[in-house]
């Protein structure tokens, strides 16, 4: 079983079944203003509060204007956990990508072996964009994430340009890459809107619908629908195993043995919003 990690965002953990998988990587994509850096601060914070490390890697913005947003949101405290080296800032802004990621990212690494830290990463779109080739910022990234796995769990944020829907280009290869990833869809304009989605999580169970979040100051980004239904009711459970039973009465033991299994366990898992009976047809079809 996999260690969880609370995510620091209000109302975020209960849809990614109790938070985020420890020693992980999460990409959190948003545009401008959706929230990124909140987020990240909020990551880091909660961390800091139940007393673990953390690192805050700044590829564009200085240390300045980071601890700045965290003071505006009204995380004063920030100022402790710096002084108390608590919280630590790598400003690698500036630095050529490559040089930094292949050579002083695992020296950095080395030192704190054994570890087990939060790391925020904000935003990553810089490397991204140094990279000429496809192959190289897979090949950067890849090496970049594994590196910083050994010494905790990552919270790396990107820039959204163009429409909020992942089609951007520079997308592609860290969605790829991450074990999470979480979309701050904010759209602006007259149908302005926040909303939340989890669009992949390695070894986890989900929520896949979109989640209206707001921004708010002290707290942060708080998940505010979280109608999030992950288990069906018995009663439909009940139901589908007559369903599929009627229609295996030519099955053999072990047939049978086996979808009775995988029945029982559907008892936890979200399937409200499948038609019971083509279910019970498309179960029965592949153990007939
Ligand atoms: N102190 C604050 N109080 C209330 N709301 C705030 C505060 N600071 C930021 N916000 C809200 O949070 C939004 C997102 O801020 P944040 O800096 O996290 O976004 P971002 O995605 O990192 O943006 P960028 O792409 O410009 O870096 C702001 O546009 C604002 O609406
Ligand atoms: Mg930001």
């Amino acid at each position: 079983m996999v260690n969880k990690i609370k995510t620091g965002i209000l109302g975020l953990d209960p849809l990614l079944e109790g938070g985020l998988n420890e020693r992980s990587s999460t990409v959190v994509i948003g545009s401008a203003g959706a929230g990124k850096t909140t987020f990240a601060h909020q990551f880091i914070r909660r961390g800091l509060l139940e007393g673990q490390e953390g690192l805050f890697i700044s590829l564009d913005e200085n240390k300045e204007q980071i601890i700045r947003d965290a003071l505006n949101m009204g995380w004063d405290d920030i100022l402790y956990y710096i002084e108390e080296e608590k919280l630590i800032f790598i400003d690698a802004s500036g630095k050529e990508f490559q040089v930094f990621i292949k050579r002083e990212l695992p020296d950095f690494v080395s030192k704190w072996e054994g570890a087990n830290i939060r790391i925020a990463i904000d935003p990553l779109t810089p490397v991204i964009w140094a990279t000429p080739s496809r192959y190289q910022q897979r090949e950067l990234l890849g090496f970049m994430l594994k590196e910083l796995k050994k010494i905790g769990t990552i919270v790396a944020t990107l820039e959204e340009h163009g429409p909020p829907n992942l089609s951007a280009p520079e997308t592609g290869i860290p969605m790829y890459l991450a074990d999470t990833v979480i979309h701050l869809k904010y759209r602006i304009g007259e149908d302005y809107s926040r909303e939340l989605h989890v669009v992949k999580m390695r070894g986890s169970r989900h929520s896949e619908r979109m989640h209206r979040y707001k921004i708010v100051k002290g707290l942060g980004i708080i998940v505010t629908d979280r109608g999030y239904k992950r288990k069906s009711s018995k009663e439909n459970v009940e139901v589908l195993k007559k369903k599929v039973m009627e229609r295996m009465k030519k099955a053999s033991p072990l047939s049978i043995s086996r979808i009775e299994k995988i029945l029982n366990e559907l008892e936890d898992e979200d399937i409200e919003d499948i038609n019971i009976d083509e279910l019970a047809e498309i179960i029965a079809e592949e153990f007939l």
